[in-house]
This record gives structure tokens, C-alpha cells and sequence, in this order.
């Protein structure tokens, strides 16, 4: 278990002030008009699809945790919140800004002014060992299949085996199109509808490495929201892992378990 003397410093875990949250979103409108492709969103990410990125990395892991395109930081604050130490989160952002607020906003972890998609070179002189998991906020459609394929390995050639790569996405299908990444097998979340606009978060892992992301299945959402939903064929050939409609049962059984 982890020491108490490990948890990150209350600052970090505390949430953004609604102030603080108006001005993030004026940033990310801001940035969005310089350069709406890299930018790649409006305004930044909920709450609870941030929570739906962070509950796929292990905090009690030890190697560094890589998270891609941060922004103004809400799924890093998720991350940490989550238990993860600040000390292994290393954060790659093209976005000078966007970098300096992150290093304001995130004391005691790593910020990376650099272009993810040449990330080996990037990391080459930060990584002092393999990554337990790269968690992904790039707008990765905006990027031919080539490219995202190149950035999933360059990913994993940082890794340690069983390591994942985490990507949300706000269209039905996988960002990493199957076709292109046979050596990849997947799960999808059920959609965080409470995320303007709604997103999934899919996971990645080379085949027959690491376990299964069950946890994704059981978003932190109200049960009522978690009727109705059906698993749509992925065209990209990726099956989610299981039929979302099991993700209720999980949560009505994790429940079941906690009660004394
Ligand atoms: C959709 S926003 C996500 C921001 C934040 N993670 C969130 O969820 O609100 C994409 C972010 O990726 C950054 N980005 C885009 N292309 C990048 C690249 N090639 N290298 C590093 N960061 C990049 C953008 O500057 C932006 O901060």
C-alpha cells in the first residue's frame, strides 16, 4: 500500500475554483481559434471523462505515467487525484501556454514543451525507465492513420510490457483503426455522456500483454444513465470488450461488496 508521505501535496488534489475554470475555458477557446486542428476541442475536458482516463492507470505502479496533449491540466488533476504521484507524471504539450500554466498549476511534475508524435526523441533524455502507461488527449483524427499508428508504437517502445496507452475520443469507433494495428487489441468504455460533447475512452495494449481495463466498464455515473446502451459494431474492427449493459452488474456488485 502506499505511505501516507507519498500522497501528493493537497494543492495538486484540490479541484479548480469555478474562477479558475472560466479561465481555462476562455484559454481553450483562445488557443482553439489560433490553431483549431491542434487544438482539437473547445473547451476542455469534464470531470468525469477526465475520472474515466484516470481509473486506467494503476496508481500504486512505478514507472512513469505520460500523458499526451494535457491542456489546461483536467485530466492531469484526475491522475493525481486518482493516487497518482506527481513525481512519475511527465506531460508532453506543444502549447508554450499551455505549458507554463501546467508547470504554475502542477509543482513537482515533469512538463514537456514538445510534438508528441515525435515522442521517442522528446522523451529520449526524461525517461530514466519504461513508462507504466501513456494517457492520450491528442486529436488524433485530425492526424492520417499512419501517423497515429507511428505514435501507438513509439508509445509502446517506451513502455514496459503490459503497458497501456489510454486515447479518448468523441466519435463511435477507434481512433486506432484495426486494420492498421493488428499487433493492438482494445477496450472501450461506455460513453461518458456527462461530457460536452460525449467521449469514450479506449484502451490499447499489445496482444496477450497486461489485463483487461474492467474498471472502464464502470463509469462514475449516475446507474440511470447506464440503461439502454447498446455496444455499436466498431467499424474499425476493434470489438469492445464486453456488452456496456454488463458495466451496470459491475457497479451493483462493487456495491453489493462494500456494503458491511
Ligand atoms: C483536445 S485538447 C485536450 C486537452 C486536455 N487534455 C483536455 O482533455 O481538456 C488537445 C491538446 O493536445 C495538444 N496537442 C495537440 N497536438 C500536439 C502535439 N503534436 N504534441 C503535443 N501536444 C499536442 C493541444 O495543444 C491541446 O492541449
Amino acid at each position: 500500500m502506499r505511505s501516507q508521505s507519498s500522497r501528493p501535496p493537497r494543492g495538486l488534489l484540490t479541484a479548480p475554483r469555478i474562477e479558475e475554470r472560466l479561465a481555462d475555458e476562455a484559454r481553450f477557446i483562445k488557443t482553439w481559434f489560433d490553431n483549431p486542428i491542434l487544438t482539437g476541442a473547445v473547451s476542455p475536458s469534464g470531470r468525469f471523462l477526465a475520472r474515466m482516463m484516470a481509473r486506467a492507470v494503476d496508481p500504486d505502479g512505478t514507472g512513469p505515467v505520460v500523458e499526451l496533449g494535457p491542456g489546461t491540466g483536467p485530466i492531469t488533476q484526475a491522475l493525481l487525484r486518482r493516487g497518482v504521484a506527481p513525481e512519475r507524471l511527465v506531460l508532453v504539450e506543444f502549447d508554450a501556454a499551455f505549458c507554463r500554466l501546467l508547470r504554475k498549476r502542477f509543482p513537482g511534475v515533469q512538463v514537456v514543451q514538445a510534438d508528441a508524435y515525435h515522442l521517442r526523441e522528446s522523451l529520449e533524455h526524461v525517461l530514466t525507465k519504461p513508462a507504466a502507461a501513456v494517457v492520450s488527449s491528442l486529436p488524433l483524427l485530425t492526424k492520417p492513420d499512419d501517423q497515429r499508428l507511428a505514435l501507438l508504437d513509439d508509445a509502446f517502445s517506451l513502455m514496459a510490457p503490459g503497458g497501456s496507452f489510454v486515447q479518448f475520443t468523441y466519435g463511435m469507433n477507434s481512433p486506432i483503426p484495426r486494420h492498421a494495428a493488428p499487433d493492438y487489441e482494445a477496450d472501450v468504455s461506455a460513453p461518458v455522456w456527462l461530457n460536452l460533447p460525449p467521449a469514450r475512452v479506449w484502451v490499447y495494449r499489445r496482444c496477450g500483454e497486461g489485463t483487461k481495463t474492467e474498471l472502464l466498464l464502470t463509469p462514475d455515473l449516475p446507474a440511470r444513465d447506464m440503461t439502454g446502451l447498446r455496444v455499436r459494431p466498431d467499424k474499425s474492427g476493434f470489438r469492445p470488450a464486453r456488452d456496456h449493459r454488463a458495466s451496470l452488474f459491475h457497479r451493483v456488485a462493487a456495491r453489493a461488496r462494500q456494503r458491511p
